[in-house]
């Protein structure tokens, strides 16, 4: 629940205040895991011949992703408005320059961006809630479960209007504002999403091919990683940890002073990992155990788990119950990647909240319909990085949001004074110290290695 208090006299957000720490870190956490984690990274993860690339994008997720997200937290609590708007003001007040909006700006278009085809992939889960619920998994063979899923995506009209659904939930919520609903439909579904992974888990365990699916994620082949796979690696860190876009800094605008950012941050980054470790281990074994593909792509997610709930007792229950709650994780992130943008038209249109949700979700709306014909009219259509899809994909995860990260940490390790971070981040101790270091040196140099490295 919101309050207009900061509580001890300093800067307050015009949007109110989270109620406690807790609220906080149940609505990262609810921007964080999403899609990312149970959809995205094992079809990466399994392009990129596992292994190696899941050890890099560990040590991304530490070295850079921990630093740029107690960055943002600060930069966003510091600033208390829209990340433009915050980046403007601290780019002044630090003795830098208020071109630093450019920053914030960048990140609203990336999560406009973002979330014209994470909607679209939302859809999917919407429908196979439908799907699961009606049966048509229930014993089926993975050519069935297959079939079902090519099918489906062949459609443009069925998935145009799974998109369309999924958008208006969003809309609805975030016209509402961040409120308390929010908060407590994380808080039951963070851990609900965890038992469901860990019983697919053990149904995994159990599949014959646990030690082949253990060795595909954890055993390195460093032959098998290039340049583009630890970018892809960089990428799925920031994506899966909504960092480099402002969602971060837009929630940590509403953060009470009195909270310890560095253990925020170290708890969801924990949950967030342990959630995409968890699908990747209950994914890869059905993959093997079922002859499919691991470098399959976006449907990997939708071909082997409802082949796996398929065969179980209550199957048919669970199943709908999993693409009910990865609809709520869905729905928590994209209400994440649409609050920077609509925070900025309220601040700088003057409209109200409903108005600028409607507009800004009507644009995403838009800009997703080239997603959803990226896997059926136009799946032939392809440049660059692939179909449209993949090219909105590829530009955002690898491209935008490292950058994002990238300039974020030169602002927060080099134009903020040590005096303003060392408030923010309680003090000077060690963990300000060792959080000064990456993001001075480390996560701005592994990042610009990683970019000069794969455009070279
Ligand atoms: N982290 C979210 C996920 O894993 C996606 C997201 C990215 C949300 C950026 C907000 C901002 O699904």
């Amino acid at each position: 629940m919101l309050s207009n208090q900061a509580g001890d006299g300093k800067r307050a957000s015009l949007h109110g205040h989270w109620s406690s720490r807790m609220a906080f870190i149940l609505a990262v956490t609810g921007s964080a895991v999403g899609l990312g984690n149970i959809w995205k990274f094992p079809y990466i993860a399994g392009q990129n011949g596992g292994g190696a690339f899941v050890l890099v994008y560990l040590i991304c997720v530490v070295v850079i992703g921990m630093p740029v997200m107690m960055s943002e937290i600060l930069i966003g609590r510091r600033g208390r408005r829209n990340p433009i708007a915050t980046m403007e003001l601290l780019g002044r007040e630090e003795g830098s320059s208020p071109h630093w909006r450019l920053l914030g700006a960048l990140g609203v278009l990336a999560g406009v961006l973002i979330l014209s085809y994470y909607s679209v992939i939302a859809g999917w889960t919407l429908a196979y809630i439908v799907k699961s619920a009606s049966g048509v998994f229930d014993g089926a063979s993975a050519a069935a479960v297959g079939d079902e899923f090519g099918g489906f995506v062949g459609s443009w009209q069925l998935v145009l209007f799974c998109h369309s659904l999924f958008m208006a939930l969003t809309v609805f919520v975030v016209a509402r504002g961040v409120e308390g609903g929010l908060e407590r439909a994380v808080r039951f579904m963070v851990p609900a999403l965890l038992i469901l992974m860990l019983m697919l888990l053990g149904y995994s365990i159990n599949s014959g091919f646990f030690g082949q699916g253990l060795a595909f994620m954890f055993t390195p082949d460093w032959s098998k990683l290039t340049w583009l796979s630890v970018l892809a690696a960089l990428g799925q860190a920031f994506f899966t940890l909504s960092i480099g876009m402002g969602a971060i800094m837009a929630y940590g605008a509403y953060l009470p002073e009195e909270t310890s950012i560095p253990n925020a941050s170290a708890a969801v980054v924990g949950a967030d990992t342990a959630i995409a470790m968890l699908a990747g281990l209950a994914i890869f074994p059905l993959v093997f155990a079922n002859g499919l593909d691991p470098a399959d792509g976006p449907g990997l997610v939708f071909d082997t788990l409802p082949l796996a709930f398929g065969q179980m007792a209550g199957g048919v229950f669970f199943s709908t119950v999993f693409f009910l709650l990865l609809s709520f994780a869905a729905w928590t992130s994209a209400i994440g990647l649409m609050e920077p943008a609509v925070a900025w038209v309220v601040e700088h249109l003057n409209q109200s909240r409903a108005q600028a949700s409607i507009f800004v979700g009507g644009s995403i709306w838009i800009l997703g319909v080239g997603s959803v014909l990226s896997f059926n009219l136009l799946s032939d259509v392809t440049f660059l990085a692939g179909t449209i899809f993949d090219n909105i994909d590829y530009l955002t995860s690898n491209i935008m949001l490292p950058l994002a990260g990238l300039l974020i940490t030169v602002f927060a390790g080099w134009v903020m004074c040590r005096n303003s971070t060392a408030d923010e981040l309680g003090g000077s101790g060690l963990v300000y110290k060792v959080w000064r270091l990456l993001a001075r040196y480390v996560a701005p140099v592994g990042i610009l290695l990683v970019l000069y490295n794969t455009v070279t």
